[in-house]
């Protein structure tokens, strides 16, 4: 279940979208705006947004908690530094990555992780990372994508070669499955499906770039480019136009609450 990611790679995609990745990202909202309505903790002192891009859930959260120390932590440097902007009370900024996190054992009260931990290279070791930052007793609200994400667009990618041209996302089996591992006393998961529709394959393509997630792992030139490679990629979309001709792009959402 274990991949090598160029995070330096992902990074550097992330931090081109920075500037623009609000406009683009009302999908990433609104699940973020779920995850967000299960926190029902009441007070915590320290608090981590977890891959907090953009830091639009870190406002709600220095909100929602105004005692709190927050941790906005992020990868991508430009997405650290649009979060900055906002200028949050009670804030700390760090730059790392989500499978080396740096937090002392048993010292947060509340991890907040909207759709970062698909971008974990070994899912059921960030938990355990998860768990260990975590007090006991305290709580971890995570987002992430399965299997079945994007189904169309990597079908349609099918027509021009056999290359991986999306990433590959866990199972909600192998999600259970490192959740038993890392031995949370409690966890909770949610599953839907949440489909949006674009009027072209471009369109598609573009949509994935301005939030960033257009980094594929493994990726490798196609021999089709330009025109050609776009009039291949619409026939192969074909099969996926719904009733209004509009392409339909398919995200498998997985919700997770989890108690140390
Ligand atoms: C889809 S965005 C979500 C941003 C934010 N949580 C939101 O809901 O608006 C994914 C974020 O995860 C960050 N990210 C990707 N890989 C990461 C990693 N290995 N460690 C930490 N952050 C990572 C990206 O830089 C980006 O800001």
């Amino acid at each position: 279940m274990a991949q090598t990611i160029d995070k330096q790679a992902v990074a550097d995609s992330f931090s081109k979208a920075a500037s623009h990745y609000d406009q683009f990202a009302q999908l990433q909202r609104d699940i973020g705006e779920q995850l967000l309505s299960q926190v029902n903790a009441s007070s915590a002192n320290t608090v981590v947004d977890l891959g907090c891009g953009t830091g639009y859930f870190s406002e709600k959260l220095d909100v929602q908690f105004p005692h709190s120390e927050l941790t906005c932590f992020d990868l991508s440097p430009a997405m650290l530094n649009q979060t900055r902007q906002r200028e949050l009370k009670n804030v700390h900024f760090q730059q790392g990555d989500i499978d080396q996190l740096p937090f002392d054992e048993n010292s947060v009260d509340l991890i907040y992780s909207n759709l970062v931990i698909q971008w974990s290279d070994d899912f059921c070791e960030c938990l355990k990372q998860i768990k260990n930052s975590l007090k006991v007793g305290a709580k971890a609200y995570l987002s992430t994508l399965l299997i079945g994400t994007l189904d169309e667009l990597t079908q349609a990618w099918k027509s021009v070669d056999d290359n991986p041209h999306t990433n590959r996302f866990l199972s909600l089996t192998d999600i259970e499955n490192c959740l038993k591992q890392s031995g949370f006393s409690k966890t909770q998961l949610k599953k839907e499906t949440r489909t949006l529709a674009y009027k072209n394959v471009l369109e598609v393509m573009r949509a994935l770039k301005g939030i960033g997630a257009n980094h594929v792992h493994d990726h490798q030139a196609t021999k089709l480019t330009g025109k050609r490679l776009v009039k291949q990629l619409e026939m192969g979309y074909l099969p996926f136009k719904n009733e209004q001709g509009l392409l339909n792009l398919t995200y498998q959402v997985c919700y997770i609450e989890i108690t140390k």
